[in-house]
């Protein structure tokens, strides 16, 4: 009897795990056959399972449009096709509405996204470009402290991490805070541990809850400097300001800063629900403005060409007597063409989010096709797969910005359309032209003070992996040489291509 329970036990957990894999075979979906090894258990646990590179191969091997795969009991359809995966991101009627910016007040239901777009709209990111130029300021005086005879060799992943935890302090949290020099600031922990803090969809744990000690003492500066500005009237341009004005129900579209109607009973959030957008935005950024702009370092650290081109490109900019270069204008930024293909480039073949997933809310007949996906279903968008399909790119895995050159791009058999780094449709990164803003100023900066030097011998010892997914990190972080360059009167710029 006492021999027959384990053995009952292990029979029902067989056949359900057996019904659970054998989904995509029932709907006549092509799929891949699905094992759960003790293994992959142990690896899952440790969250050193390969989950992005994992989904990669299973795209790689399939051979429709549609290719189920199960991130563990979860089937999920992925799509092979980039033309639907632009069809399903751009659904209008509803049928993927995710529900994470829903914000219920009183009979109102709204999303929350949508009403703080015009926070990253140009009128409003125009003061902020000079907090940018301070931070980064503030890193090219921590370089320039650090160097030894014009040169500074250090892990520019960890350099650009604070970079940009000190951008989310300044312009969400309202603080003048230097995490270069300020070691011991709250903040600075999010500069040191990524797996810690992403709270990005996690492929195998989706849908519980990341816990953050931190998300306290966040409340807490969150609180005072609300109240500062609320009952104060102090202003400060930044996104905390523009958060505070949406609380007090104010125009986001106008040009004012200033709180106006801070009146207690119409506030339309509370202060721990602003505290946890802060939070969100703080998370959506971190990782992927300091993984984009180390990453396309370490690939122009090694074309030298591409460097020289940057430069030339900065020189363009008006500088001061000294050469100090005060940005003015974001359209200076958008100006700067050959920058722009660098940074796409690198977002297209080291995407921050390598993987859209998009829950069906209500039944969706995929088009040309008889297939319908169920309610709760989830389809799986592989950004970092289709960006670095041969179908869509030629030689993919090279480093080329030029392919994002308008006329080649005509010419070529290349699909522009492959390219989605940010996300397509009405779900898009809100922050798509703050996120451009942030990583150009880093770029212009550092390239202007410095030459990049690459190390051979690092080179072999570099691994850019999706470890913890789905971040895009290099674990053993990135050493690159630094070398302080004198600011040229005339440029140098090769018309060679690259
Ligand atoms: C290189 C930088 C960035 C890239 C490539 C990027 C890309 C993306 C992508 C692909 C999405 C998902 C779109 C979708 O689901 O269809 C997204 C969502 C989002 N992004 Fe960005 N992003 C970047 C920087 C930022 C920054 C700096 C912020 C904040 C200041 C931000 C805030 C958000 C938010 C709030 C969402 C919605 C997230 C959600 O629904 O959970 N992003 N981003």
């Amino acid at each position: 009897m006492w021999l027959l329970l384990p053995i009952l036990l292990y029979s029902i957990v067989f056949l359900y795990v057996r019904h659970i894999y054998s989904h995509w075979r029932r709907k006549g979906i092509p799929s891949e056959p699905a094992t759960l090894s003790w293994d992959f258990l142990c690896q899952a646990y440790r969250r050193e399972f390969r989950h992005v590179e994992a989904i990669c191969e299973a795209y790689h091997e399939g051979r429709d449009r549609l290719h189920g795969i199960y991130c563990f009991f979860r089937p999920v359809l992925l799509v092979r096709n980039v033309e639907l995966a632009r069809h399903v991101l751009q659904q209008a009627n509803g049928h993927f509405m995710e529900t994470k910016w829903d914000y219920v007040k009183g009979y109102r239901r709204f999303n929350l996204l949508e009403k703080l777009a015009p926070m990253f709209g140009t009128k409003r990111l125009q003061p902020m470009l000079l907090n940018t130029q301070d931070v980064a300021n503030q890193m090219i005086h921590h370089l320039q402290q650090r160097e030894l005879q014009g040169v500074v060799e250090l892990d520019v992943q960890q350099l650009l991490r604070i970079y940009a935890v000190n951008i989310m302090g300044n312009l969400v949290y309202g603080l003048d805070v230097n995490n270069f020099e300020q070691q011991d600031h709250i903040l600075n922990s999010f500069a040191e541990n990524t797996a810690q803090h992403g709270n990005l969809q996690c492929f195998t744990l989706r849908g519980v809850p990341q816990k953050s000690t931190l998300t306290y003492r966040l409340l807490d500066i969150i609180q005072r400097n609300v109240e500062q500005r609320e009952e104060r009237g102090i202003i400060r341009k930044d996104m905390l300001q523009l958060l505070v004005k949406f609380r007090n129900g104010n125009d986001l579209g106008s040009d004012k800063w200033q709180v106006e109607h801070a009146i207690e009973e119409d506030k339309l959030m509370s202060i721990k629900r602003l505290a946890q957008v802060a939070e969100d935005l703080l998370q959506s950024a971190l990782d992927s403005l300091a993984s984009t702009i180390t990453l396309t370092l370490y690939e122009i650290a090694q074309q030298p060409l591409i460097v020289e081109k940057l430069q030339a490109e900065i020189k363009e900019l008006q500088s001061d007597g000294d050469g100090q270069l005060q940005l003015q204008l974001l359209e200076q930024l958008e100006g700067m063409k050959y920058m722009e293909m660098c940074v796409k480039e690198t977002l297209r073949k080291y995407p921050p989010v390598p993987l859209i997933e998009r829950t069906c809310r209500k039944s969706y007949t995929l088009p040309a096709t008889k297939f319908t996906v169920g309610e709760g279903k989830t389809l799986m968008i592989p950004l970092l797969a289709i960006q670095r399909d041969e179908k869509y790119f030629s030689e993919p895995l090279k480093y080329k910005p030029l392919r994002f050159l308008h006329d080649k791009l005509k010419q070529s058999t290349q699909c522009p359309s492959a390219f989605v780094g940010f996300g397509i449709g009405g779900a898009q990164c809100v922050a798509q032209n703050f996120a451009k803003m942030v990583i150009k100023v880093a770029l212009i900066k550092l390239l202007q003070h410095y030459d990049i030097e690459w190390n051979e011998n690092a080179a072999a010892v570099v691994e850019v992996s999706h470890l913890p997914a789905p971040l895009i990190t290099s674990p053993d972080g990135l050493r690159l040489k630094l070398k302080a360059r004198e600011i040229l009167a005339h440029s140098n710029y090769r018309k060679n291509s690259i």
